[in-house]
């Protein structure tokens, strides 16, 4: 049975693979920290980095982790070498007792995913049934790539134990897409195709490779963003009400809005490129990574049929944001009541899935003065405000759940192979990569893309601050 969220954790060794990269370091460590501060790892735990290289200097770095000195540690392993660490986390096990649990986090490129897995197998004193997995995204780089991932990851795991993250999942306003539709009589009778004219998941972002050129490289924005995060962000709009808030219902109601996603094509995708990508340090000069993506996605099952759902992301534009939008079919006495502005959006329902989330619900309402017009305003929740804060970071709230078994925020198997599987062709033909300025929206060809189903996209807007 699943803990619930207010239980403690067993007592857990947490290995973590790649504890000097990236993630480790901005989101990971930190996490921990706070989840610590917060009253809210198990009783006791220790924490093993692990990694090719040890670190210079003391693990994790900070003065932060004084007080945790003595429960962490750091043991260098690879794909062929994992002895030492098999040893380390057994006498961890020990000093726990028998409760305790291991948790491995494979914070580790896509390529190295399945050689580490089989490591765990071979040495002694790894994985156990009471050890759990965490793997990142992208959880393989193609349909075959994901199927043999997972033959390899439950010839060692049960499914029960295999955590694939997906850290949108994670973030308070994602749940929010769920708490809303669900929970309220205002949305969920309008959820569908004869109230919806369009949806967007629209995740532009100013960063640019921070040092992941390698990573990046392999990977690309299809792969990194697309059919990952936003895909699932999708998803959580698209899917039926599941029969419960088990992981099995959920997952299963997820996995059956993906399973009535058309195959995407090029005619449906933009991809694009910052221009200065190809100088930057570790990137191949003559590079066919794209860096942004516009992907018109289109559900066929009976509540969505023909509405198109709009995916963005792209590196070095000109905001962060991350923003679900729900458009909505104008009112059929729209035109009873002159407008203010004749060219404003229709209403449309947003989520801001920042860590302090806002909800938006764009109306029209009378302009105030004599004459009896309309003009647009919002209804705005701004989450924090209203209730309180409180809310965990996104990789903190996913790592206390996997402490406690929770599987709900995570992706299935299934539901990742039948992405990779309608992802195929687009892969297999991808559309000309298109420069776009730094700093930008994209290529103007994602403009178009989104401005032949109605109101085009939704950002910029001026609703952010
Ligand atoms: C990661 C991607 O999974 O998500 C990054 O690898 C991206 O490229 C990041 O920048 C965005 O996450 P967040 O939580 O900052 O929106």
């Amino acid at each position: 049975m699943t803990a619930s969220a207010n239980d403690a954790p067993d007592p857990h060794v947490l290995v973590l693979f790649g504890g000097t990269g990236d993630l480790a370091a901005r989101k990971l460590l930190p996490g921990l920290l706070h989840l610590a501060a917060a009253g809210l790892m198990p009783e006791d735990w220790r924490l093993i980095g692990s990694g090719r290289h040890a670190p210079d200097g003391a693990w994790p770095p900070g003065e932060e982790w004084e007080p945790h000195r003595d429960r962490v540690s750091f043991v260098t392993s690879s794909a062929d070498d994992g002895e030492d660490l098999g040893r380390a986390v057994q006498e961890a096990r020990q000093a726990l007792g028998e409760t305790s649990r291991t948790l491995f986090y494979m914070s580790v490129p896509p390529s190295a995913m399945e050689p580490m897995v089989e490591m765990l197998d071979a040495v002694d004193g790894l994985a156990d049934e009471r050890s759990r997995i965490v793997m990142e995204k992208p959880f393989g780089s193609d349909l075959a790539s994901a199927k043999h991932l997972n033959k390899s990851v439950h010839k060692v795991f049960d499914e029960e134990q295999v955590f694939r993250i997906d850290h949108f999942l994670g973030k308070e306003a994602a749940q929010d897409i769920l708490a809303l539709r669900f929970a309220n009589g205002l949305l969920e009778p309008i959820w569908n195709r004869r109230h919806v004219a369009m949806v967007q998941v629209d995740v532009p972002e100013t960063l640019g490779l921070e040092g992941r050129a390698s990573f990046y490289e392999e990977t690309g924005a299809f792969r990194d963003m697309v059919v990952t995060h936003l895909a699932q962000i999708m998803g959580f709009v698209a899917m039926d009400a599941p029969a419960s808030l088990d992981p099995k219902d959920l997952h299963d109601a997820k996995a059956k809005a993906f399973a009535h996603l058309r195959p995407f094509t090029r005619d449906d995708a933009v991809y694009g490129q910052w221009t200065g990508y190809r100088e930057e340090d570790g990137v191949d000069p003559s590079s066919e990574t794209e860096t942004f993506v516009a992907l018109r996605a289109w559900i066929d099952a009976e509540r969505w049929q023909d509405v198109p759902f709009l995916l963005r992301t792209g590196k070095k534009m000109a905001q962060d944001r991350r923003v679900v939008t729900v458009t909505l079919r104008d009112s059929a006495h729209v035109d009873l009541l002159p407008r203010a502005e004749p060219h404003e959006r229709p209403n449309e329902v947003v989520f801001e899935l920042e860590d302090d989330p806002k909800i938006l619900i764009e109306v029209r309402v009378k302009a105030p003065g004599p004459a009896l017009e309309v003009t647009p305003a919002a209804l705005r929740l701004d989450v924090e405000r209203a209730l309180g804060g409180g809310g965990l970071e996104a990789y903190e709230r996913l790592l206390h759940d996997v402490m406690l078994g929770d599987r709900l925020l995570f992706t299935r198997g299934d539901e990742i192979e039948l992405l990779w599987e309608r992802a195929a062709p687009l892969l297999a033909e991808p559309p000309e990569i298109l420069p776009y300025e730094p700093g930008s929206w994209g290529p103007g060809a994602a403009d178009a893309l989104a401005a032949s189903d109605g109101p085009g996209w939704r950002l910029p807007d001026d609703t952010s601050a």
